[in-house]
């Protein structure tokens, strides 16, 4: 419980943050740089960490986030999210009075952890609005619903991820000049990459590893939407396939999952035929008929 005022806030649980992160620690150096204090007139920086699907964003965010061993809390956005769920929200407690529920959002601000603001763009300009001030010099939020306004403790931090992908809406200006500065989660480097399959499925074997890392290695090469993330998962299905007994060759255990996991238009790209999208791009010098 957390008292403003005449209003009793019941707070939210932090979330477990058990994931580590391998490889480009520029990316994490980069929040923790953001969230630093040069000195008592000095505000943290809240940055918005983009890219494409399965490549680490959210990762990061928590990363960085439990490298402060403060409370973390996430905030899963969605596009029906309302400013109420974003800050406080009116319960009908037991004995039929309402109780005030704070969102991850501000249990982070009311207790000095960070807030991962997830997939944020999913969110209406309604909700953002909501948020200005807590992303400007002013750091508080006023809950319509409670009657109040909220101030950030001082050690409070907050970052966003957002996709690129099509299902999202565009973020007000005022609120993007406000998420700053853009941390863009690339491919990795198809070395940093195989690290990170091997840390997510270590009990694959290495040549599993190392093809699938190839595999990503090229399709990153032609722009192919296949993440970090499916790899991660046609290695587990790959490896669990042969535990049940269902393959036993490593090879073909492999393409089996990479078809269930992308779709068997993926073997085409894989044999050097072709894209999925049509023939291989000529002109970025790559080898088409690259066998993997
Ligand atoms: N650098 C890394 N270190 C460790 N694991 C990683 C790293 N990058 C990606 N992963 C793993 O890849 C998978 C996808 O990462 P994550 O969920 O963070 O992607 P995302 O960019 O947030 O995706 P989405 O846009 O779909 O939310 C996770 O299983 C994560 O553990
Ligand atoms: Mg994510």
């Amino acid at each position: 419980m957390h008292r403003i005022g005449s209003v009793e806030l019941a707070l939210a649980e932090p979330v477990p943050t058990p994931t580590g992160w391998v490889g480009r620690p520029e990316l994490l150096e980069a929040v923790l740089a953001c969230w630093t204090m040069v000195d008592k007139t000095d505000q943290p920086l809240t940055p918005r960490i983009v890219g494409r699907p399965g490549m680490g964003k959210t990762t990061l965010a928590q990363a960085a986030a439990a490298s402060l061993n403060v409370p973390v809390y996430i905030f899963q956005c969605n596009m029906d999210t309302r400013p109420e769920d974003l800050l406080v929200l009116p319960v009908i407690a037991e004995n039929g009075r309402i109780a005030y529920h704070a969102s991850a959002l501000v249990t982070a601000m009311l207790e000095g952890g960070v807030v991962i603001l997830d997939e944020a763009n999913r969110m209406s300009e309604k909700s953002w609005a909501s948020l200005a001030p807590l992303f400007d010099a002013r750091r508080y939020v006023e809950s319509a619903v409670a009657g109040c306004r909220i101030p950030a403790h001082a050690d409070f931090r907050a970052c966003v991820t957002m996709n690129d992908d099509s299902s999202t809406f565009e973020v007000p200006e005022y609120i993007v000049s406000r998420l700053q500065p853009q941390l863009e989660v690339d491919y990795p480097e198809r070395d940093a990459e195989l690290a990170i399959l091997r840390w997510n499925v270590s009990f694959a074997p290495e040549d599993m590893l190392s093809i699938t890392a190839d595999f990503l290695e090229a399709a990153h090469r032609h722009q192919l939407n296949y993440s970090t993330r499916d790899g991660i998962n046609i290695l587990r299905y790959a490896v669990k396939m042969q535990k049940a007994g269902l393959e036993t060759d490593n090879m073909a255990a492999l393409v089996r999952a990479m078809d269930a996991v992308l779709g068997p238009q993926c073997r085409d790209f894989a044999s050097g035929t072709q894209t999925p999208d049509g023939p291989a791009d000529e002109e970025d010098g790559t080898d088409e008929n690259e066998e993997l």
